[in-house]
């Protein structure tokens, strides 16, 4: 370290940079840290450290173009491709398990640079049929970063990830740029938010209840205690069975928070635990069906903070540190285990354990109650929490055990239109709608599966009937085989995809 480096002036303007953005400057690069912040003061005209500190605490677009110099806002489209399908095959299904198709998810691009991530989140989020009043906030300290992502117009460098076709099926050419559609842009809010300062999270930030939170590549800027406090925070700002994605070269974060640490294929994310709310004990048909919580949304509302929130025993939640495809093979009883004797006692304890979230011991209490179509499709939904792949066979091997039980093959269709094999789905539901003509969360999913392939005249035709079914039914009535949706949230829903259908050009 030369005299320059060692003045006290700049030592205090870092220090003072590093109070206000958490960003540690190495040693080792203290002179391409001094250069770079030279040539912003003369930018600024500004000739002494002490001055320009005052001039960057003031005018927060020079401290932009400070962050922007001092670290790289590198990013491109679905950088670290792993991550996305990470989210498409494992967070987006499960979210949709635990808490049905049409609940709005919020999710975060923290540190966002020019939004490339963001957007990627959006496009899978389309490509997905994520409801439409899903949220993406992206945040960012810098606003020139800001302001570039608003405009959504990107240079083909942008593209350069493996996803780069993808990404332009979403963009129009625009003189020498991509331009992203509305369809993609429509779903980011971009905002100021500086990860460093302690104003998160809090409802005026937005940041609260987050469902997926990305905070890659920015961590590597900070210090350790920084590091820590960063953590703890996003770990507040997630909701009960949250994940917090980071870079793979970003710090570890499992000390610093209550994190459980999952482990898959695709790499090391974070999770906040399922709260398990004490129920008590449910009639064994309610395993089947989803309580529902007082606010009631719809597909077009806002998500805000009033989603309804689902019994963790319907669904399916992860047990995180279980990789997600797992065919481990679970221990028939624990050691000290009491197991009820009578059928029925086994199931109405198994409810009562995936209630408090120990799906490993409901599907130990009902694995031999394969004559149980109740039992099974307990089982199911718990074994869908940690081992969706064993789930699916398990639902496949009970229909063909109980062939006329109309859950099972709706369930089966769920598990395999998540698994993504469509086409079995549609049967499987066909066989639900034979069942059951007059079922509308059969009809329903068959119509979105249809128009996840393209199938318009099909799902035209289920939607409408969704809507006749729904029309005969008060309004407010939770409709069976649903995660607690409502007749007039279905409605709602089936009749904006049909909106959507009709809006398309080739539409007759
Ligand atoms: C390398 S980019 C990461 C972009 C994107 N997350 C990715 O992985 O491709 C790092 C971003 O972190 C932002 N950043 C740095 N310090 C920050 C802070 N204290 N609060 C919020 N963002 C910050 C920078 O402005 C920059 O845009």
């Amino acid at each position: 370290m030369d005299a320059a480096e060692k003045d006290p002036e700049f030592r205090n303007l870092l220090n003072w940079l590093t109070k206000h953005t958490g960003i540690k400057f190495r040693e080792d690069q203290l002179r391409y840290t001094m250069n770079t912040v030279r040539q912003l003061m003369k930018r600024a005209g500004v000739d002494r450290y002490a001055e320009f500190r005052l001039s960057l605490a003031k005018h927060s677009n020079l401290l932009s173009d400070c962050i922007d110099q001092l670290t790289v806002g590198e990013t491109y489209f679905f950088r670290e491709p792993r991550h996305f399908e990470f989210i498409r095959h494992r967070v987006l299904p499960e979210l949709r398990l635990r808490r049905g198709p049409l609940e709005p998810i919020r999710a975060w691009s923290a540190g966002c640079a020019s939004g490339e991530e963001a957007y990627s989140l959006a496009i899978v989020f389309t490509q997905e049929h994520v409801s439409p009043a899903s949220t993406i906030l992206a945040t960012d300290l810098s606003n020139t970063a800001l302001e570039k992502a608003r405009r959504a117009e990107f240079r083909p460098w942008s593209f350069r990830g493996q996803a780069s076709d993808v990404v332009r099926s979403f963009a129009s050419v625009s003189g020498d740029h991509y331009r992203l559609n509305e369809r993609i842009t429509r779903r980011v809010r971009f905002q100021r938010l500086n990860l460093a300062a302690n104003t998160y999270p809090s409802p005026a930030s937005g940041t609260r209840d987050m469902d997926l939170i990305l905070c890659r590549n920015v961590l590597i800027y900070f210090g350790s205690e920084t590091v820590g406090e960063i953590s703890r925070r996003l770990y507040q700002c997630l909701a009960p069975g949250g994940w917090l994605i980071t870079a793979s070269g970003d710090p570890q974060l499992a000390g610093h928070a209550d994190f459980e640490v999952v482990s898959s294929d695709q790499g090391v994310f974070y999770r906040r635990h399922l709260k398990v709310q004490p129920q008590p004990l449910q009639p064994v048909r309610g395993a089947a069906h989803v309580p529902r919580s007082g606010d009631a949304t719809t597909e077009e509302s806002n998500a805000g903070d009033k989603r309804p929130r689902i019994a963790p025993h319907v669904t399916v939640s992860a047990v995180a540190s279980m990789p997600p495809q797992s065919a481990r093979p679970l221990r028939r009883h624990m050691p000290g285990e009491t197991v009820p004797v009578t059928a029925a006692g086994k199931i109405a304890a198994a409810v009562a354990a995936s209630d408090a979230g120990d799906f490993a011991r409901a599907d130990r209490l009902t694995e031999d109650l394969v004559d149980h179509s109740e039992a099974c499709l307990v089982r199911i939904k718990a074994v869908a929490a940690i081992d969706p792949r064993r789930a699916t066979e398990i639902c496949r091997a009970a229909t063909v055990r109980h062939p006329l039980v109309e859950e099972l093959h709706y369930l089966y269709g769920v598990l395999l239109s998540d698994a993504d094999q469509p086409l079995m789905a549609l049967e499987s539901i066909r066989k639900a709608i034979f069942l059951n003509r007059s079922s509308v969360m059969s009809h329903f999913l068959f119509a979105s599966i249809q128009l996840r392939r393209g199938q318009y005249d099909s799902a035209r035709k289920h939607f409408r009937r969704v809507c006749e079914l729904c029309a005969h039914g008060d309004p407010d009535d939770v409709l069976p085989l649903s995660n607690g949706e409502t007749v007039s949230e279905i409605a709602v829903a089936a009749q904006s995809q049909l909106s959507r259908i009709e809006l398309r050009p080739d539409s007759c």
